[in-house]
Order: structure tokens, then sequence, then C-alpha cells
């Protein structure tokens, strides 16, 4: 869960719907994120425009990092997520019903989730080390 999700209060609404969809929670930590931690995590997007709005937006408040588990877990997290654009997301995802445009530099929108068994391995590694 990303600065905004936690501000607003919807850490549980969102762990919530994991749940619910049936994912088991196997490990769950509160953090602030710093600049090192999120050029590990954000390797992918080093260069872009958004990379430095997004590491901002995602030094401004704690977050919450989750491994859950369950058969395609990965696929059916980013279907209960939405599209990244909030704006666009459906009605019935997280980011569709929870987030809106805030006219922010970097879209913010509640959630990330790892895209690939191999993203969730290292990204596991970075926000749960040894
Ligand atoms: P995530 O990695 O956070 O689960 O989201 P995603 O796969 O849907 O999006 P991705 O393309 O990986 O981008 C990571 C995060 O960067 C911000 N972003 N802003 N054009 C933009 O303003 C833009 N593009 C990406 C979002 O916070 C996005 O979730
Ligand atoms: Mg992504």
């Amino acid at each position: 869960m990303k600065p905004d999700g936690v501000r607003r209060g919807l850490v549980g609404q969102v762990i919530a719907r994991v749940e619910t969809k049936g994912y088991s929670i196997e490990a769950l930590r509160m953090l602030n994120a710093d600049r090192a931690l999120l050029e590990r995590h954000y390797a992918e997007h080093i260069g872009k425009a958004f990379y430095e709005p997004l590491v901002e937006f995602m030094m401004s408040g704690p977050i919450v990092a989750i491994i859950a588990s369950g058969n395609r877990v990965i696929e059916g997290f980013r279907s209960l997520a939405g599209v990244t654009d909030p704006t666009l997301a459906a009605p019935g995802t997280i980011r569709g019903d929870l987030a809106r445009d805030q006219g922010t530099k970097v879209v913010q929108n509640i959630v990330h989730g790892s895209d690939s068994p191999e993203s969730a391995a290292r990204e596991i590694e970075i926000f749960f080390p040894k």
C-alpha cells in the first residue's frame, strides 16, 4: 500500500479485499521507504519523467508491504487493483473504487502489485530482507 492509502485509512479495506478474494496474508510490514530502497524497487522506471515525483510521493508517508499467497495471486491482485490510472480503473477495483486523479505530478493509486514471479521475488527481498 502506497502512502495515499495509509494516509486515508484504507489499509484495512485493502487487506479485506485481498483476504475476501481468498488469498492469504503471509507477512505484513509498515515502514517509511527511503530513496535507496525505492531506487531498487523502481529500478525499471529510473529516467522516466514520473520517476522523481514517484519517489517523492512514495517517501511522503508510511507504506505497508504485504506478501500474499494463493494460486495466480499476482494476476489476481492486479485484477483486484485495477489499471494504473484511477480515473480509468473499473468500479469494483481498489483503484476504481478508492482513488481518483488528484492533479498531482504522479498518479496516486493506493496500491502497488508485483507484475511477475521474478519481480515478486525481487521485491520480497527488498521489503523483507533475510
Ligand atoms: P504498480 O507498479 O505501482 O503496481 O503500478 P502499475 O504496474 O499499474 O504501473 P507502472 O507502470 O509499474 O508504474 C508504477 C507507478 O508509477 C506511477 N506512474 N505514474 N504517467 C504517470 O504519471 C505514471 N506512470 C506510472 C504510478 O504510481 C504507478 O503505479
Ligand atoms: Mg508496475
